[in-house]
């Protein structure tokens, strides 16, 4: 498809209009739908066109404009930096990661449902969150009979087309057109009692279609843009970073060894972030040939691992590259095109798929306790980072659930490791492995006591470990319940000391 001609359907020709045209039929109160994961695939144009729009209204004094807004995960700051600047946004879910928005949620002015990213759609499905008034949905282009060619996301794009009432395009002419053929959108979800297996026995295989499906006589407006995604560069591995992924490749060495994970390891599932990063640039130097992904977003990582042969596929939901990341997926497209699938993200994510495939979850924490509770969302248990993400889809139903951070923060004065998490979003049940850049703990097979000692021993940082000892053998001798120790009147008093004196430290 020639840059020229994006729009195919003659219907739908008609349609084009402006951003600002396309924003004023969005009504105060409207339940939005937009595309949009981790950055890539989100609307441009037509969320800031509406962000104006609010300015002026509140400007001139009407009742507060505010819309809800659904999205597959986090976007950029054209889309809920403008909303929530301008006050804009009631409600946000499923995931975001954008400071105004995080500075609105944490100061109370904007409500925020964190939920896991498979389950989205059902929700939305069941009416949970009300009728879907509008879907905003950036695509690569419109073929002659209306269907759709997806971006660089798929998310929740087919279940907002389907569900709501009208739909505005955005066509971008950014987004490389040959991303077409990469995605494999998946017809067959239902609700129960009608649900039927989701037939996908390795990452690789396709079971849906190339093209969203379209009602045309739903389009109310499309709006050509030509807007790059969000790239964030990423960083270099720092010392931290580099330390976590060896512990992990010396873990999976172990594990082959003692033969409780196959040569090619399983489907990897990898969190977004540096650290991730580095565990895949340290794969990458490894030993490792044709393993697979079976994740929700392909970073730069993954796209070197893809040239380098340690990985020969990888099925994702969302691309999360930074501009050299760009640059390289649009210099060797044909390439990726064989070995990247783009799916929907209630498949991406799917429970049942991650059971069956085994997928090794990677992803980065907040804090753990020394029971294995772990706290990926809440900065001293009432403030809200980011979400909650793919992680628990991934934590729960992976065969191998692994959560990494630096075993301290803040320059030193935060702890990663607790005596109590001041927030549970993955239960002692679900964490399998806890990484730090001093060690690993390996969770498994393990009784709360023994899991304390070993996260205590191979996770903490030196400067705060006699300290976490102290607070286990002081537990254990309080003559309470010896199942999992705790000194009820102490366990949170990590948190509250940072909060009134700035350190976890306890002579400070
Ligand atoms: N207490 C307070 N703040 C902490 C902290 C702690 N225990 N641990 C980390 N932080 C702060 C850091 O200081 C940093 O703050 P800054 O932005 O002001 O510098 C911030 O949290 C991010 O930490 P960082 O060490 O840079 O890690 P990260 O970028 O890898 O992010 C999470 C870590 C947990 C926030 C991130 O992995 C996340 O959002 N996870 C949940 C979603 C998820 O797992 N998605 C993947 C599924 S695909």
């Amino acid at each position: 498809m020639s840059t020229e001609s994006r729009i195919l359907c003659p219907a739908l020709q008609q349609r084009v209009t402006t951003a600002e045209a396309a924003a004023a039929m969005i009504p105060a109160g409207a339940n939005v739908g937009m595309s949009g994961f981790t950055g890539a695939g989100y609307p441009k144009a037509v969320p800031g066109a509406l962000a104006e729009r609010i300015k002026a209204h509140n400007a001139a004094g009407g009742k507060p404009f505010r819309i809800n807004v659904l999205t597959g995960a986090s976007t950029a700051p054209e889309l809920d930096g403008k909303l929530a600047e301008v006050d804009g946004i009631e409600m946000r879910l499923p995931f975001q990661s954008d400071p105004i928005c995080r500075e609105r949620i944490n100061n109370g002015t904007m409500n925020y449902a964190d939920y896991h990213l498979s389950e989205v759609a059902q929700y939305a499905w069941s009416g949970f969150f009300g009728k879907m008034d509008i879907a905003i949905i950036e695509v690569v282009g419109i073929r002659e009979d209306g269907s759709l060619i997806p971006s660089s996301s798929l998310g929740n794009n087919k279940t907002w087309i389907e569900q709501a009432d009208k739909i505005i395009l955005e066509v971008n002419h950014k987004q490389n057109a040959r991303m077409e053929g990469m995605h494999d959108v998946y017809y067959g979800a239902a609700l129960p009692p009608n649900r039927k297996p989701i037939m996908l026995t390795e990452p690789g295989q396709r079971i849906g279609e190339l093209y969203l499906r379209c009602p045309i006589e739903k389009v109310v407006a499309v709006v050509e843009t030509n807007a790059a995604d969000r790239n964030t560069p990423f960083k270099k591995p720092d010392d931290a970073s580099r330390k976590i992924a060896e512990h992990i490749l010396e873990f999976f060495d172990r594990e082959i060894k003692l033969g409780r994970l196959p040569k090619g390891l399983l489907p990897l599932q990898s969190g977004v972030g540096n650290i991730p990063n580095a565990v895949l640039e340290a794969l990458d130097s490894g030993p490792y040939k044709n393993l697979t992904a079976y994740t929700e977003v392909i970073q730069d990582g993954m796209l070197k691992m893809l040239k380098s042969g340690t990985l020969a596929m990888a099925s994702a939901t969302a691309f999360s590259l930074s501009p050299e990341g760009i640059e390289e997926f649009d210099k060797d497209i044909e390439f990726y095109r064989q070995k990247i699938l783009l799916r929907s993200q209630d498949i991406s994510n799917h429970p049942e798929v991650a059971r069956r495939l085994g997928v090794i979850a990677t992803n980065g924490m907040i804090e753990a306790d020394i029971y294995g509770n772990v706290n990926s969302t809440h900065v001293m248990g009432t403030r809200m980072m980011n979400g909650i993400g793919g992680s628990g889809d991934f934590a729960r139903n992976g065969y191998l659930s692994i959560f990494m951070s630096p075993s301290t923060a803040k320059d030193g004065k935060i702890s990663s490791i607790v005596p109590m998490v001041s927030h549970v979003d993955h239960t002692e049940h679900d964490v399998k492995i806890i990484v730090t850049e001093q060690g690993l703990a390996d969770l498994r097979g393990l009784a709360p006591r023994q899991r304390a000692l070993a996260i205590i021993n191979n996770c903490a940082h030196p400067d705060f470990k006699d300290q976490l000892l102290d607070y286990f053998e002081r537990a254990c001798a309080s003559g309470r319940g010896m199942h999992t120790p705790h000194l009820l009147n102490e366990a949170l008093s990590w948190h509250e000391r940072f909060e009134q004196i700035g350190t976890m430290k306890p002579n400070a």
